[in-house]
């Protein structure tokens, strides 16, 4: 393994270089090889620059080299800016001169697919026989605001590079790096690095994380991932760095990917998207929708301290915004307004006549910087208000133009301040010179309450990636030898898939609640064992070739007597008959039949970039269309299963409605801890799926079991 220091001094040559390359230099205005070169050249980058060309003279002023080999100097960077298929050829000359850090910009590898494919394994394998390490292809690559380093081929004409500051941004397209530095440079705000990594073929977002966690000018990193690859080395790595430095993530692709084989409700539920964003949320990421709130949501990051609560106060010249923002905290729990009695108070007092202090402190059209500024400082020394958001119309000729001195001064409270206004030049003027004292501006309400919201939310990560996680310690070792077993027996003869009792009997290995229950085989015993388990029972038809069994007619409830035993046994083998003709008969599951209780669905499943997942969600038949679940990577401890639970729209249904019981939230975050501990102990099952789980105010019982094997 690579210890962090290591990766630092790896990659640290990337961004620090003493020494730069550029092969495929070109003397020829707009060429790629000529504009990276200018770039290196002319963007205040102090160090030796080299081009690498075939001619010879001068480009630039800079001799050139006919290989990189010709070089006398060391050479720390080189950047490729040559055709994919000469790429392997002059990689090779980077590793005979000792170049151990390359950025390769050419497309036409393995984005291309097919042949280009085996090329982009070709540079892999040469970077591994000689140390070196690789940021691309299909990239841009790095920029350093530090020592004003930046491997680009857009023009300084074109591209504004922005000032050294606290924003970094990794991202697989470098369009939307460009994007970042030209707003991070347009609203004020320096950049200490950016690095677009294209195909990463070697350097990934993992290396990349680690490097930035280390690296003292970047505060908060911003993300835009396009494919994860391995996805635990990914959050792993952001797990890390988030507890000190917020990582905002927006990741494309939320249409589902491939195609999974729909043998359980887990199988089918989980897309690929959602289940990056679980995992990314569980590694204490900010995810974001798209570019804009990538951007809104850094800045406020970057430029406020972090809130201690939840709890807004706000104020405003015009009614609308702050109206609409106050419906948008709602829908997202967050209290506004709040305020002490005192405070309110002390604005009637002091406020003039027209202004109405109540949950939006509304100082009307007729606002003045002086009222705003008893306003703010009364709000900010409120214990019960966490951050302020002010709402300006600047417009309006009673404010002063000295607002922004006004508002900037109440920085001194060290409570986070978002603040929203819109319209014209003078407006935005004001907004711009508001910015550059280090309060954050949004022209619409949605926008600055998804700012706040961001702040909120990282404060939690950290408070959440301080504390330490228990687990359910229901899991015994002879429960997990026995599951072994029962998964190999299944295996060896040929099946996919457990029977329900097969798989409820792992679950109480594990310490998973099921219904009592025992397997009949003819019509006699089930009418013996129902008078057992005691009446009413619930049979359900036994057969390795039936996944959903009440679509064979092959589940009967609430069956209270000897002869509606007989009859619905009869029943159920008559309708295998009729339906599954080819299937193989078990025999009967005879069931305690549970009473009462809320379904949820708990599923287990092996997703291919992250590994075993777990999932909740408001169960029964209806789960496939309404997809109100969530996900998280296993092992899921009780805690983080605890926060899953409380993110499904349908929570509040657990909480009791219409005469159901509360459900015990404790006892389903057990069932998910152990279904995780199952998937990560049994590589060879694939999917786990308890539809439903019956929950009432004492107990979780898992009513249904699936279990998918891993095929060979
Ligand atoms: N022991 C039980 N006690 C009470 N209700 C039960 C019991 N077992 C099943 N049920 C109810 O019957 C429904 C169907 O049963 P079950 O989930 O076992 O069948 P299935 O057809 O295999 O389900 P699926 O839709 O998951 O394929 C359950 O969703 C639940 O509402
Ligand atoms: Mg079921």
């Amino acid at each position: 393994m690579t210890s962090k220091t290591d990766i630092f001094s790896q990659l640290d040559k990337f961004f620090n270089p003493d020494s730069v390359a550029v092969v495929g230099a070109s003397a020829e205005p707009g060429k790629i090889g000529h504009e990276i070169l200018r770039s290196l050249l002319e963007c205040g980058y102090t160090g030796r620059v080299y081009p690498v060309t075939l001619r010879s003279g001068e480009i630039l002023g800079r001799k050139c080299f006919q290989k990189i080999t010709d070089i006398p100097d060391k050479v720390d960077l080189a950047v490729l800016a040559v055709a994919s298929q000469h790429t392997p050829q002059v990689l090779e000359q980077c590793g005979e001169k000792g170049v151990r850090n390359v950025v390769v910009v050419a497309g036409g590898f393995k984005e291309a697919g097919g042949e280009y494919s085996e090329l982009e394994a070709r540079i892999v394998s040469i970077a591994r026989k000689y140390g070196i390490r690789v940021i691309g292809p299909n990239c841009i690559g790095v920029f350093n605001g530090r020592n004003r380093l930046d491997t680009f081929f857009q023009s300084r004409e074109r591209m504004v590079r922005p000032p050294n500051g606290p924003l970094s941004m990794l991202t697989q397209s470098g369009t939307f790096g460009a994007t970042f530095l030209e707003w991070a440079a347009e609203s004020g705000l320096g950049v200490s690095k950016m690095v677009s990594y294209g195909n990463k073929s070697d350097v990934d977002e993992a290396d990349l994380l680690t490097y930035l966690d280390a690296d003292p000018d970047t505060r908060v990193i911003a993300m835009y991932i396009e494919a994860v690859g391995d996805g635990r080395r990914l959050v792993d790595a952001a797990r890390r760095v988030a507890s000190r430095k917020p990582i905002v993530v927006m990741k494309a692709g939320r249409t589902r990917l491939g195609v999974q084989a729909a043998l359980s409700h887990t199988g089918g539920l989980a897309g690929s998207y959602e289940v990056n964003m679980s995992a990314f949320r569980q590694a204490g990421m900010i995810t974001v929708r798209d570019f804009e709130e990538l951007f809104d949501v850094c800045k406020a990051l970057a430029l406020l301290p972090l809130p201690n609560g939840r709890r807004v106060g706000m104020v405003t010249n015009g009614a609308g915004p702050a109206v609409m923002a106050s419906d948008d905290f709602h829908e997202l729990g967050v209290d506004v307004g709040r305020y002490s009695e005192s405070t309110i108070e002390y604005l009637k007092r002091t406020l003039p006549p027209y202004a109405l202090p109540r949950m939006v402190i509304d100082l009307t059209g007729s606002a003045t910087s002086q009222d705003y500024r008893v306003s703010m400082e009364a709000l900010l020394r409120d214990p019960n208000v966490d951050l302020l958001m002010p709402f300006f119309v600047f417009q309006d000729t009673p404010l002063g133009d000295d607002i922004v001195d006004v508002v900037a001064d109440m920085l001194r409270f060290g409570k986070p301040i978002i603040a929203c206004a819109a319209g014209g030049p003078y407006s935005s003027k004001q907004s711009a010179s508001l910015e550059a004292r280090g309060v954050p501006v949004y022209p619409t309400a949605e926008r600055a309450v998804r700012a706040a919201h961001a702040l909120f939310t990282y404060m939690e990560v950290k408070r959440r990636l301080a504390s330490t996680v228990t687990w359910s310690a229901a899991q015994t070792s002879s429960g997990s030898r026995a599951a072994a077993g029962t998964v190999a027996r299944a295996l060896s003869e040929g099946r996919r898939t457990l029977l329900e009792h097969e798989a409820k009997e792992i679950l109480r290995g594990y310490g998973v609640k099921t219904p009592v229950e025992r397997l009949a085989k003819s019509e006699e015993e089930a009418v013996r064992l129902a008078k057992d388990i005691g009446f009413p029972v619930v049979l359900k038809i036994v057969s390795p070739d039936v996944v959903h069994k009440t679509e064979v007619g092959g589940v009967r409830l609430n069956i209270r007597s000897a002869e509606d035993v007989r009859q619905a046994y009869r029943e159920i083998v008559a309708n295998l008959r009729e339906k599954a003709p080819q299937a193989a008969f078990e025999g009967v599951l005879v069931q305690e039949m549970v009473g009462d209780g809320v379904e949820v669905i708990v599923g287990g499943l092996r997703d291919p970039e992250y590994g075993p997942i777990t999932m909740f969600g408001i169960g029964g038949i209806f789960v496939e269309v309404v997809k109100d679940v969530a996900f998280r990577l296993a092992p899921t401890s009780v805690d983080e299963a605890l926060t899953m639970i409380t993110e499904i729209k349908g929570y509040p249904i657990l909480r009791g409605v219409r005469g159901l019981p509360q459900a015990n939230i404790g006892e389903i975050a057990d069932v998910i801890s152990n279904v995780s501990r199952i998937m990560v102990e049994h590589e060879d099952i694939v999917e786990l799926d308890l539809n439903p789980v019956a929950v009432n105010d004492r107990r979780a019982v898992a009513l249904d079991a699936r279990v998918v094997l891993k095929s060979r």
